[in-house]
């Protein structure tokens, strides 16, 4: 997928996100209304409401009847001179009645708005981190940093040929140059495995970043050599160090090669290139140099 296909998908779930927890939070203000409790909730406030009023009025008559006959002792106690036997009695206790758990606790509806917002924000999360992740991740295959396919091995040499001795890949940022067969055993003495087998294949397969400060290092067509222009390093055509300030040769990339001829780049692997002194090839300047050249 594409790096705007990426985005383009990341906008629309976050604004589908955003949209869905707008709903969920207008909602959840909404409910917090008087008109918007449930039939159950109401139909037990009610409940509640006539009991406490029949309490009231019980209480109040009580309260009443009670004030009577306590007017009532005391005259006769006055009267008779006895003292009022009831005056420290304990009231009557009041039985625990369970707290409404809609009141003191979280509600079912509450718990379902959390629950709601904390995945809606857990999953935008997690959505922001994959896409971070996938949107550095270099691709396995179909670009650079990956296995690159750059056509048959035929079609590559006599693009070598047309070139003046040097092939362009751009989609590997990669030069392909002809590697001479009589040069293999000085070579094998030096390259790793995964260099030479390109070599072995009449190729050689350099990545066009200079090894001293990354340039894209040109070709020059009459020295025939790579020559940088950032600050003059120079190398063979097979991207040996010739002069200038770059530490090594010019870096390779690992090829492989199928029986039907086609030929992938696999530049998500970069082998650096010889050390100073390195010319496999004895590859002289074939005419005047592109670049001043350097001993920096
Ligand atoms: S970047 Fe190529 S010589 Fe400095």
């Amino acid at each position: 997928m594409s790096t705007a296909a990426v985005i383009v998908v990341a906008v629309g779930v976050v604004l589908v996100l955003a949209a869905v927890s707008f709903f969920t939070l207008a909602r959840r203000s909404d409910v917090r209304g008087a008109g918007a409790l449930s039939s159950e909730t109401l139909s037990r406030d009610k409940a509640s409401r006539k009991d406490s009023l029949e309490f009231e009025a019980t209480a109040t008559s009580g309260a009443v009847r009670t004030a009577q006959a306590a007017e009532a002792e005391g005259t006769a106690a006055r009267g008779s001179g006895t003292a009022l036997a009831n005056v420290d009695e304990v009231p009557a206790l009041v039985p625990w009645v369970a707290p409404d758990p809609e009141a003191v606790g979280v509600s079912r509806r509450q718990f379902f708005n959390r629950a709601t917002v904390t995945l809606m924000g857990a999953g935008l999360g997690a959505f922001a981190a994959a896409a971070f992740v996938g949107f550095l991740w270099p691709s396995s295959t179909g670009g650079f940093g990956g296995s690159v396919p750059v056509g048959k091995l035929g079609v590559i040499k006599d693009g070598i040929k047309q070139g003046g001795g040097f092939f362009y890949a751009p989609e590997a940022r990669a030069w392909i140059t002809a590697y001479p067969a009589e040069a293999l055993p000085v070579a094998k003495t030096i390259y790793p495995d995964n260099v030479l087998n390109a070599m072995e294949q009449g190729i050689v397969v350099l990545s066009q970043k200079c090894p001293h400060l990354g340039c894209r290092i040109p070709e020059c067509a009459t020295s025939q050599w790579f020559e940088c222009q950032c600050h003059g390093s120079q190398y063979n055509r097979v991207g040996e160090k010739k002069a200038g300030p770059a530490p090594r040769g010019m870096d390779h990339f690992p090829a492989t090669f199928a029986a039907s001829g086609d030929v992938t780049i696999d530049t998500g692997t970069v082998v650096p290139g010889a050390a100073i002194g390195v010319n496999t090839t004895g590859q002289e300047a074939e005419g005047p140099h592109c670049t001043g050249g350097g001993d920096h």
